[in-house]
């Protein structure tokens, strides 16, 4: 199954993918995640990444389309995968429909996580996240010990654009860009919307529900 998670910043997109990982087993493709490893090995990718994520601000196209062209060439994704916040403009989802028709595969569903904008930054500054990709937050799924990753027994540590100025342009850059692939979507008929503000077990079963898997 291939499948794109869309929603806002901190609408539960990174959670929810690492539980349909696990339950589907199939790799989650966050390039979110890819771009954060980047800039923190400094790599040429990753240096430029780094102005436009501190700022808020998505990353130029093109550097996004080689990041998902190299990432869909590795075995693991052959029998599909959870793309979790790819795309995020209509030239994101372009550049897709393109790879996808040269590599000769289709997007089964989008999973459009609906939370309203006011529980955003409450998400957002509360959330804490391990370096192996584990996410939690202080009030809503705090880990067992606070500060240490249940999975792995790393330090947790808050995002550096999950600071209140970096949120609200992270936001904005949404609205403007990333909003309109909800229509996108489902005028192709492959869009599910699912209510993100229920508790994160109840999110996960409303999707594996409207997924049909
Ligand atoms: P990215 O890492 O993709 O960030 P985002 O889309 O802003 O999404 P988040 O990771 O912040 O949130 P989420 O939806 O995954 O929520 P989560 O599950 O963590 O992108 C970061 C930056 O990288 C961008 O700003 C851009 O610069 C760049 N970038 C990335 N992809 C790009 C692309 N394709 N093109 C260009 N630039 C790109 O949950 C949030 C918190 O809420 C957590 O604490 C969690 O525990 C809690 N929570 C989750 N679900 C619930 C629930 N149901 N109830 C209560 N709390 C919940």
């Amino acid at each position: 199954m291939r499948i794109i998670l869309l929603g806002k910043p901190g609408g539960g997109k990174g959670t929810q993918a690492k539980m349909l990982t696990e339950r589907l087993g199939i790799p989650q493709i966050s390039t979110g995640d890819i771009l954060r490893e980047a800039v923190k090995h400094q790599t040429p990718l990753g240096i430029e990444a780094k102005k436009f994520m501190d700022a808020g601000l998505l990353v130029p196209d093109c550097l996004i389309k080689d990041l998902i062209k190299e990432r869909l060439s590795q075995e693991d994704t052959k029998d599909g995968f959870i793309f979790d916040g790819f795309p995020r403009n209509l030239a994101q989802a372009r550049d897709l429909e393109q790879i996808s028709g040269d590599l000769g595969f289709s997007i089964d569903k989008v999973v459009y996580i609906d939370v309203p904008t006011e529980k955003i930054v409450r998400r957002l500054s509360g959330r804490r996240t391990c370096s192996c990709g584990a996410v939690y937050h202080v009030e809503s799924n705090p880990p067992e010990e606070q500060g240490v990753c249940d999975a792995c027994g790393g330090t947790l540590y808050q995002r550096d654009d999950d600071k209140e100025d970096v949120i609200k342009a992270r936001i904005e850059q949404y609205e403007k860009q990333t909003k309109p692939l909800i229509d996108h979507y489902d005028e192709k008929g492959i869009l599910v919307t699912i209510d993100g503000d229920q508790p994160i077990d109840d999110v996960f079963s409303e999707i594996m529900k409207k997924i049909g898997a």
